[in-house]
């Protein structure tokens, strides 16, 4: 049952408050926003690269032997509220080796920034989570430290608490300022809207109830094969949320089709469960996505005709249609307002994980107009690498 939302005006920002929006959810578990996204890399120092050309991320922060980490490299990259991590290991051997042999490049960590680290451990390991790491101070300096926490999620996936309150240095303590003659302009991507997991056959239910029982999350949108299929390919997925909606958690799942499901590629690919798509949002995504396109990055291609009907399924938007059509922004209405949304291509050579850019006018929902059109695109990918 989907949760009532308290304030529609708060989903409507950039800037969610941290009021409670949803009645079903807890308040044991307060997140004050995605802290940082990790990626397991084959080459963090190229892909950085990429993401600094391609996407607009500007250089933070970097860990690796010349601040005394021998194992591995991390690059920090951030773009407004967003903080990716990109980690690749120097030695053979050990467990971000294996993760990359098994899933290749993907997402590793959704770190959560939280208040008080210790008792989100505390609060989520007794309702049940795996623990991943306990309760760790991180000293930089004289009273600047970080205290950081970790349980297991779908897959291989993790998710960190940050506790970042008494800390003055850069991203985490053994990084540094990463200082780069190379700083390409953002794009004008501002804030993570929601990441979005793929699990196995029948595993959504029980992740919902991990999100729900284990960090309080309300279920606020729920699609079924109906909702979700072409004539080829089912998929069914739920909306989990924090309490006040800064979190957003939708889980997928395949479903029987007459080919196969795009979820089940992923899964095959990947071998498991793990992220698919980070959603991150923009307040101008006619120029987001001309200037990325610019940069070398690949979206769906959405056929013409789509916007044949579009201004009667969608009534009057504020934007050019035939501006949208040129770059293949997708449009979709509900009864607060409406989104405008685009998906890029898989940004790894594996088909499996890929980027949303969205900008909400209003709207609070997720696109469920154009799913039809989005996985007909998505199936003409398929059918080209023969896994439909
Ligand atoms: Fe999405």
């Amino acid at each position: 049952m989907a949760a009532e939302i308290k304030n529609l005006k708060d989903l409507q920002n950039t800037e969610y408050s941290l009021n409670k929006l949803f009645d079903e959810a807890e308040d044991f578990l307060p997140l004050l926003g995605t802290d940082y996204v990790e990626l397991y890399v084959g080459n963090a120092k190229q892909s950085a690269h990429f993401y600094k050309t391609a996407f607009g991320f500007q250089s933070e922060a970097y860990a690796g032997l010349e601040t005394g980490m021998k194992d591995k490299v991390s690059y920090v990259l951030k773009q407004d509220k967003i903080r990716l991590v990109l980690t690749t290991p120097l030695q053979e051997g050990g467990k971000i080796n294996e993760h990359l042999s098994k899933h290749g490049d993907g997402v590793k960590v959704v770190a959560l920034w939280v208040e008080d680290a210790t008792k989100a451990w505390e609060e989520t390991t007794k309702r049940g989570a795996k623990s991943f790491m306990e309760p760790t101070k991180e000293e930089d300096g004289e009273n600047s430290y970080v205290v950081r926490s970790g349980i297991h999620t779908y897959g291989e996936t993790v998710h960190i608490f940050v506790e970042r309150k008494n800390y003055t240095g850069v991203f985490l303590p053994n990084y540094k300022k990463w200082e780069s003659h190379y700083n390409p302009k953002p794009v004008g991507l501002k804030y993570i809207d929601h990441m979005v997991g793929n699990v196995g056959w029948d595993e959504m239910n029980k992740w919902c109830e991990f999100y729900a029982n284990v960090m309080g999350f309300a279920q606020i949108v729920s699609f079924d094969d109906k909702d979700i299929s072409t004539d080829y390919t089912a998929l069914m997925s739920k909306v989990m949320s924090n309490g006040n909606g800064r979190i957003k958690f939708p889980i997928n799942e395949p479903a029987e089709g007459k080919k196969k499901s795009q979820i089940e590629e992923y899964i095959d690919f990947y071998n498991g469960p793990g992220v698919q798509h980070i959603a991150v949002a923009t307040n101008d995504i006619v120029h987001t996505v001309s200037e990325m396109r610019n940069r070398g990055v690949e979206f769906l291609y959405v056929p013409e005709n789509y916007y044949d009907d579009l201004l009667e399924r969608v009534g009057n938007i504020d934007e050019d249609v035939e501006l949208l059509k040129k770059h293949g922004i997708l449009i979709d209405r509900d009864d607060e307002g409406y989104l405008l949304q685009l998906f890029t291509k898989p940004v790894v050579d594996r088909p499996t994980m890929f980027f949303e850019i969205i900008q909400r006018k209003g709207a609070k929902s997720f696109g469920k107009g154009n799913f039809k059109a989005l996985f007909e695109a998505i199936e003409r990918e398929q059918e080209n690498r023969g896994t439909l």
